[in-house]
């Protein structure tokens, strides 16, 4: 009786096995058809390819892994999976040809902390679609890369003049007024109105955004977004989170006295067209779904965020790189006073200035001011250049390897404007120029910053001159980025000499 039963459990395990057997064959043969996922370093069990990375140079390290692995490979941080798109035919392939596979927002525990999942730049779905659409609309009625916005950043140049000209002779760090500015510039869109660059509430919300900007590139809010139990021990997550807040109770209060004034008659701002649009829906009894008040702040506080930091440091950019190279600040200059002599600057000059267009871009692709573009992933399963990657993968467009794509650029690390003009002097476009990234999450702030980088640039280079400091040559000017969510010029003094 009791061999009878081993023998029957004996049969029993040997049919499991046999049935979990064919079931293996049969799913492994299902699968024949699925396609490799991308190649890359292997990674060692929970902390993936950590010890590869440079965190502190990230954009750098995804580059030097992309000559030995491809254009599209894949790196772990920690348990989680990163697919890297390299140089600008496999970028513009994803972002442009698969834009919708390619169009999601990774949300990381840090970019969770900015947005909690709301407003434009770090959100998805049909709540991110229907913000996009409404910020586009609405800035584009405001005049959004049109007249009107021209008038407010020509005001603008006028401050940022003012505040150049204290500085006469005089050494200076150029760094706080140029955020002021280009704030400014967005704050008119937003809320209808100018700060004065002194206003301490302004100046606190200015800094809070760029230090956010700043710390979530930082190698310890990567590492937070791996481990996020890792949260609370560390100083810059702590950091983020208390600017974060801080600019999130400023920003409500300005909201808050633009709903006390609102008439819905009259439509002054960003904020105005937001709160009417509610109203609307409201009146009409439809839904106000996505239009809420969380939409609303995290919205203005994206714009503020994406206005500032970016623009105001491609200008500081463009300020030192004139500065190391003064032929070039000198041709600039000398184009400037042929064809525009000294009136204001206007937007339909840039035709007639092929070579400082043609430096305004330059600067852009050698500041290479957002790396990584921000972090993208699969909206579904996709097959991308014979490689599997599943849907939720977190995907990085290596804007580094677009802009210094060495297939594209004749002298990709060097500052050369040549880049961008033809034999005859002629500005010309370029593909591989995608600093705005390209796709359905491309940068809409694009056609505003364009106009702000050629109003500012040209006003101040019709006004000043800048050189290194006494005792300092132009060869000691470092370029050395300072490395956080963007690339922004090391702080150093320059000197300011008005020309006329
Ligand atoms: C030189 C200036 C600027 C540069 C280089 C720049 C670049 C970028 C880049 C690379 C992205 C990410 C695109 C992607 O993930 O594929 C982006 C997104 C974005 N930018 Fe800009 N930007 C600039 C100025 C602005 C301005 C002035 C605004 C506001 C008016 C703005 C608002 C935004 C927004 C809202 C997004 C998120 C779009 C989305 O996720 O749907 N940016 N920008």
């Amino acid at each position: 009786m009791f061999e009878d039963q081993q023998s029957w459990t004996s049969v029993s395990l040997f049919g499991v096995f046999v049935a979990l057997l064919l079931l293996h064959l049969l799913h492994s043969n299902f699968n024949s058809d699925k396609k490799p996922e991308p190649p890359g370093p292997r990674p060692v069990p929970l902390f993936g390819n950590l010890f590869q990375l440079n965190l502190k140079r990230l954009d750098q390290s995804l580059l030097n892994l992309s000559k030995k692995y491809g254009p599209v490979f894949q790196v772990s941080f920690g348990p989680q999976k990163v697919v890297v798109l390299a140089g600008y035919r496999t970028v513009r392939q994803a972002l442009v040809n698969q834009a919708v596979e390619f169009g999601n927002r990774e949300i990381t525990p840090a970019f969770f902390v900015i947005n909690k999942g709301y407003g434009l730049v770090l959100s998805n779905g049909d709540s991110w679609k229907e913000m996009r659409r409404f910020a586009l609309a609405t800035l584009r009625d405001f005049g959004m890369g049109k007249k009107m916005s021209e008038e407010i950043i020509i005001e603008e140049c006028n401050y940022l003049i003012k505040e150049f000209e204290q500085f006469e002779g005089h050494i200076f760090d150029k760094t706080k007024a140029v955020h002021y500015a280009v704030t400014n510039v967005i704050s008119a869109l937003m809320f209808g109105k100018r700060f004065e660059y002194k206003d301490p509430v302004f100046q606190a919300v200015v800094d809070r955004d760029n230090e956010i900007i700043h710390l979530v590139g930082t190698a310890s809010l990567w590492l937070y977004n791996v481990f996020p139990w890792l949260g609370p021990f560390l100083k810059n997550c702590r950091d983020l989170i208390k600017n974060v807040e801080g600019n999130k109770v400023d920003v409500r209060k300005i909201i808050a006295d633009l709903k006390k004034t609102l008439n819905p008659e009259v439509c002054r701002c960003f904020v105005d067209a937001f709160l009417i649009r509610r109203k609307h829906l409201e009146d009409s009894e439809n839904k106000i779904l996505h239009y809420h008040d969380d939409n609303l702040l995290y919205s203005v506080l994206n714009l503020l965020q994406g206005g500032n930091d970016t623009t105001a440091n491609t200008l500081k950019w463009s300020l030192l790189y004139m500065t190391k190279y003064p032929l070039i600040q000198a041709r600039v200059q000398e184009e400037l006073s042929r064809v525009v002599g000294s009136r204001q600057v206007q937007t339909e000059d840039r035709k007639n200035l092929p070579y400082t267009d043609a430096v305004i871009h330059e600067t852009q692709r050698l500041a290479n001011i957002l790396p990584m573009a921000i972090l993208h992933a699969t909206s579904k399963d996709v097959t991308f250049q014979g490689y599997f990657i599943s849907e939720g993968t977190t995907v990085v467009p290596l804007l580094t390897s677009v802009l210094y794509d060495e297939s594209e650029w004749e002298s990709p690390h060097s500052f050369n404007p040549s880049h961008f003009l033809d034999k005859e002097g002629k500005f010309i476009r370029r593909d591989a120029f995608i600093p705005f990234s390209a796709g359905r999450r491309a940068c809409i702030g694009e056609s505003l910053a364009r106009m702000e980088l050629f109003l500012f640039f040209t006003s101040l280079l019709q006004h000043f001159r800048f050189t290194p400091p006494p005792g300092v040559s132009e060869d000691e000017l470092d370029l050395t980025p300072v490395v956080g969510f963007t690339l922004c010029p090391r702080p150093q003094n320059l000197c300011v000499v008005r020309r006329n």
